[in-house]
């Protein structure tokens, strides 16, 4: 008796010894094409969140090009991780990546930016979080022509800046969300101007739609969409540059990290009129929740996720990130 009781014993000290020990011993890295951007350092920071909660190790990576995405996949396996999240800098490495991954023997999911074939038809079979790209477009669209009516502006007489980005697709479908709308309600097609941003920052944002704003100087008020925060900001500071007062732009972004926050903070308001905030939260604490749930208990990820975004203002913008748990 005396026997059996210490077997069993032993044997409970060695299964608890043993799951204890493997969370210590889930390795997750989470891969971003833009380091330093501020949308995907708060992913990063939601996601050391869940790392904490759940006792595991998280290794941030940042990877501006295929290549550096290669040897970061290269390196997660040598170090022994079981899996990774990742924005691509490139969607169109998605074959290369899921082989990649595979080779490593590492579980993959992405978030952001969905990966493609080479067809340019996604991915499906990788675990995805983005966001409800068209809907936020939408009401990015939405917004702007509210304040154009509120601003008594003739829409004859207005130009948008479509910030693009073309080979992304979730930033093709945010644009044309916006744009469908803008359309929907009578702004004229001969009035938008696409403007290619070479990379998604705000400085290749500024060049491209300074280009727009040289060749079209007859126009006097502008709005401006783009894929994110920083698309937009671009688009501003262009206006700024050529002598548009601020009352002459309506700048809506996405996102509702620092980039816009700083703008909102600034003392008088400037074209950048709003942004619909995103989930950094979601994308980057339930993403790697959710591999972590995969590795640790065999529990596979929804295939695909779509968020949601709020729109915010220059007066509104704390009140939202406190509703959104994003503060
Ligand atoms: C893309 C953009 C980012 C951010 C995310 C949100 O990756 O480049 O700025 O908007 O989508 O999903």
């Amino acid at each position: 008796m005396r026997f059996i009781k210490a077997v069993a014993l032993a044997g409970t000290v060695a299964i608890f010894t043993a799951t204890s020990a493997f969370a210590a011993d889930v390795k997750i890295g989470f891969i971003v094409k833009q380091p330093e951007e501020p949308w995907f350092q708060d992913e990063w920071k939601f996601a050391d969140e869940a790392a904490k909660e759940k006792g595991f190790t998280l290794v941030k990576i940042g990877a501006q090009d295929g290549e550096k995405v290669q040897s970061a996949i290269d390196n997660l396996g040598a170090q022994g991780a079981q899996g990774f999240i990742i924005c691509t800098p490139d969607v169109k490495l998605g074959p290369g990546i899921v082989a990649k991954a595979a080779a490593n023997d590492l579980k993959l999911m992405t978030v952001d930016d969905r990966l493609v074939n080479a067809d340019g038809s996604p991915i499906e079979d990788v675990p995805h979080m983005g966001i409800s790209a068209t809907k936020i477009g939408e009401a990015v669209g939405e917004a702007i022509v509210a304040e154009i009516k509120k601003r008594g502006w003739d829409m004859k007489e207005v130009g948008a800046i479509r910030v693009s980005y073309d080979q992304l697709p979730t930033a093709v479908d945010r644009v044309e969300g916006a744009l469908s709308v803008l359309k929907a309600n009578g702004f004229p097609e001969a009035n938008i101007f696409d403007a290619p941003q070479a990379k998604t920052d705000t400085e290749a944002a500024l060049n491209a739609a300074t280009v727009v704003l040289n060749k079209n100087a007859g126009i006097k008020k502008w709005v401006a969409v783009g894929l994110n925060d920083e698309a937009v900001l671009g688009a501003v500071r262009a206006t700024e540059t050529v002598g548009i007062p601020a009352d002459s732009m309506i700048g809506i972004g996405i996102g509702g990290a620092d980039s816009a926050i700083n703008e909102f903070k600034k003392p008088s308001a400037t074209g950048f009129f709003g942004t619909v905030i995103i989930s950094p939260k979601r994308h980057g604490y339930e993403t790697a929740l959710n591999m972590y749930e995969w590795i640790a208990n065999d529990k596979e990820p929804e295939k695909l996720i779509l968020t949601a975004g709020q729109l915010a203002l220059r007066d509104n913008y704390e009140a939202v990130r406190k509703e959104l748990g994003i503060e």
